[in-house]
């Protein structure tokens, strides 16, 4: 049975020098979560913003925020994430290793839903004990750091694998991918289980951005 996809454009793309009427354009072409890639420079070869970037768009929209957290030691700062008005916060695996159940329930414990997020080259047996925990689990397409990355087809087995796992565990856990998706490819992930689509560059640079996500939110 084919779920309801959700569309999450994500600001990493977006005019940094404008980013209140970016917001606004987002939510009126159909946004329906917005995607906040937050890097350290440490963790990931770029920087970009962090909580005060948050605090200073949420009251422009009531589109959930799905906060993406590319840091070292991220438990530092998801009280602070929280704060500002993070309606997801996820953290990587290769960050947190075995520290990784502590931080989604220090995230949870602050009331807002907690996720996990694996790069592409991650296998999906590092993190099955971890996905009864989770809301909202992301498979990275692209090796983070960067919009505008090829999309590495080859996690699409990963996204599948995860899709059983989820609904054999009877749990509400969005299935979420990030890096690459285009209406090109967005039928793929759809296919395999994804039911939130990341999407930076393609949103962005699009002519016709309420075609461009009803198009991604169709999976076509
Ligand atoms: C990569 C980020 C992604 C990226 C998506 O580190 O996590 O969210 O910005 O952008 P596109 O869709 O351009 O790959
Ligand atoms: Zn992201």
């Amino acid at each position: 049975m084919q779920k309801n996809v959700k569309i999450a454009p994500s600001i990493l793309s977006a005019n940094f020098s404008k980013m209140g009427e970016e917001i606004k354009r987002i939510e009126n072409a159909g946004a329906d979560i917005v995607h906040i890639d937050v890097m350290d420079g440490v963790f990931v070869p770029n920087i970009t913003f962090g909580m005060k970037m948050v605090k200073d768009i949420r009251p422009l929209t009531n589109i959930p925020f799905d906060c993406h957290l590319m840091i070292v030691k991220p438990e530092k700062y998801i009280e602070q994430f929280a704060k500002a008005g993070a309606d997801y916060i996820t953290v990587h695996y290769e960050e947190c290793k075995e520290n990784l159940g502590n931080v989604l329930q220090l995230i949870k414990s602050l009331g807002v839903k907690c996720g996990l997020v694996i790069n592409p080259d991650t296998p999906v047996e590092k993190i099955e004990k971890y996905i009864k925990l989770c809301d909202i689990i992301t498979v990275m397409s692209v090796f983070p750091g960067f919009g505008g990355q090829k999309f590495i087809s080859e996690v699409l087995d990963k996204c599948r694998a995860i899709s059983r796992l989820i609904d054999s565990c009877g749990i509400d856990c969005h299935l979420e991918i990030d890096g690459g998706i285009s209406v090109n490819n967005c039928n793929l992930a759809v296919e395999a289980g994804c039911t939130v689509l990341v999407v930076g560059s393609a949103v962005f640079n699009s002519e016709d951005m309420t075609e461009t996500i009803k198009r991604l939110r169709c999976g076509k």
